[in-house]
């Protein structure tokens, strides 16, 4: 059990010894902290100066991370062995994102000519829908592109497709059907034109419930709105892994599916196929840029040394805060509007890695694992949760992201933002102290409720602009952050078994819903009464 390794216990004794200090005692300790603490790469800075931990403290969590042998790790990682293990498959979104002369192998198979042809034929079909060229059935252009997916196939394209708004072509909108609740395909859909709108579904294994149901439905709205059967080849196009169920649907494999790999997560697919829509939405070039950002933060992952790797400094912290603080959350606050949907995909591609209860070797697990993930745009959160971050009982580590120059660069908006952004890292380390309070005349009765106590801590990450390249870098920089985490906490990051038994509950359920007689029910008795009670309701 990793909490038995030496290096696990001395983080515990040197927790003891270095958590009675405050930020301001550690920032006096060392005159050069900020510098010290501060790294970069691909295009990003980040700031760790503002965290409760010293020079002691990284050399300790680096040498716990060593002891994990995450080096080897990486590399197996990186060179394509079958790390994912319950599903014997490798793990290469790294590969997604190679240039063309790389050479990357899959049971022997050089996989990097199979992501380049399929990188080639969506770079034809999305430069076809931009310049117009793609029509509809009734002979239209299409300008609509709704993408029905959920989960990686649904986070990921639509989070990448806001965050990258400003570079998108205007005479095209972007839709994302995700929930299997009929009301996201009423509402995104009820302003759209039949014969200017696309379909893409994007399902790793063509066979999720909610996507099949909402292209379903989308298949019956074209039918219906466009007159025929024949209109359904013109409006849809598949992202899968499943050829045969593509064309069991009624989509060609060989002119409208755009395929990508088992080797490839859900919630590590942005760079896969699945990122079409982005690639419409910005152009082939632009998404070329945002997959050199993400290839320049995997080289750096890869061939940096522990100390300055950025996705293995923000690893060590959440572990230092996660396993030895007690911290149960982490919130991801990005100061840009663009982002508003980051911590969301953040959510699934942590949560759903690192939600695990038992070690690689099947043993529950006696320590802490992932954190929960949450969090909403910068000075939103400020008028609503922030409260908590400062002054309640736990004790939340934040990411806080912005960008020096804004997409949209009106008035004094964005140095309005940005001063937001420096003065809420400022208060949480440092607080105010009844000390200050007293010197600013505060009456005395007042004082215990406008004390801050400070020692909040928070990372700062800047970037010059939210262009394509420092999105990949972004992502693959939490990417390469749950990687490492996933080996220190010894489970496996690349499966999701969690989600399986409620998938498969409600399967046993549906047909209990829609029996015309009332059916014998086999569940435990709350279930039961509940099903009941839904059945004499919708009556
Ligand atoms: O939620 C489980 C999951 O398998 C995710 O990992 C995945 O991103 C999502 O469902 C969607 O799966 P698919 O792309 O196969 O429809």
């Amino acid at each position: 059990m990793r909490s038995s390794l030496p290096e696990w216990k001395a983080l515990c004794a040197h927790f003891e010894t270095l958590t009675p200090c405050s930020l301001q005692e550690l920032f006096q300790n060392d005159a050069k902290r900020a510098s010290n603490f501060s790294f970069e790469a691909a295009g990003w800075f980040l700031d760790t100066s503002k965290n409760l931990w010293d020079a002691q403290t990284l050399e300790l969590l680096l040498a716990l991370l060593r002891a994990c042998d995450l080096e080897e790790e990486r590399e197996a990682f990186f060179s394509g062995e079958r790390i994912n293990r319950t599903e014997n498959r490798s793990v290469l979104h790294t590969a997604l994102r190679s240039r063309s002369d790389d050479r990357i192998e899959v049971d022997g198979e050089n996989i990097v000519p199979q992501v380049h042809a399929v990188l080639q034929q969506m770079e034809i079909f999305a430069e076809a829908v931009r310049a117009g060229q793609r029509l509809g059935y009734t002979g239209v252009p299409i300008r609509n592109i709704v993408n029905i997916g959920i989960g990686g196939s649904n986070l990921g394209p639509a989070m990448v497709t806001e965050a990258l708004a400003s570079y998108s072509d205007p005479k095209l909108c972007f839709r994302f059907i995700s929930n299997i609740d009929a009301t996201d395909f009423s509402q995104q859909t009820r302003d759209l034109n039949p014969a200017e709108t696309l379909f893409i579904v994007a399902s790793k294994t063509f066979t999720t419930q909610e996507t099949m149901t909402n292209a379903h439905t989308a298949r019956d709205w074209i039918i219906q709105g466009l007159g025929s059967t024949d209109a359904i080849g013109k409006h849809f196009a598949a992202l899968s892994t499943n050829s045969q169920a593509v064309k069991e649907f009624g989509i060609d494999p060989e002119q409208d599916m755009f395929e990508f790999w088992d080797w490839v997560g859900g919630r590590y697919s942005v760079c896969s196929a699945i990122g079409l829509p982005l690639m419409i939405s910005i152009g082939s070039s632009a998404f070329a840029q945002f997959l050199t950002g993400f290839r320049d933060m995997d080289t750096h992952f890869r061939e940096s040394p522990l100390e300055r790797n950025l996705p293995v400094l923000l690893a060590a912290m959440g572990i230092w805060y996660r396993n030895f603080f007690n911290a149960e959350s982490q919130a991801i606050l990005p100061y840009d509007q663009y982002l508003q949907r980051f911590p969301a995909y953040l959510q699934q591609t942590d949560m759903e890695s690192n939600g695990k209860s038992v070690n690689r070797q099947g043993q529950p697990v006696d320590y802490a694992t992932g954190p929960i993930i949450w969090g909403e745009p910068g000075t939103n959160g400020q008028h609503a949760f922030y409260q908590l971050i400062h002054q309640g009982t736990s004790l939340i580590p934040a990411d806080f992201i912005a960008f020096a120059r804004s997409r949209n660069p009106l008035g004094d908006h964005h140095d309005k933002l940005m001063a937001n952004f420096f003065s809420q890292t400022e208060a949480l380390a440092f607080g105010r102290s009844p000390a200050a309070l007293r010197t600013a005349g505060v009456p005395e009765e007042l004082i215990p409720f406008k004390t801050f106590s400070g020692g909040k801590p928070t990372n700062s990450l800047l970037a010059e602009e939210l262009t394509p390249h420092a999105l990949g870098a972004l992502i693959a920089l939490y990417e390469h952050k749950i990687f490492v985490q996933g080996v220190v906490w010894d489970i496996y990051s690349f499966d999701q078994w969690g989600v399986e038994l409620g998938k498969e509950l409600a399967h046993v359920i549906l047909p209990e819903l829609q029996a015309e007689k009332e059916p014998a029910l086999g569940h435990d008795a709350s279930t039961n009464a509940l099903i009941q009670r839904y059945r004499n309701f919708k009556g």
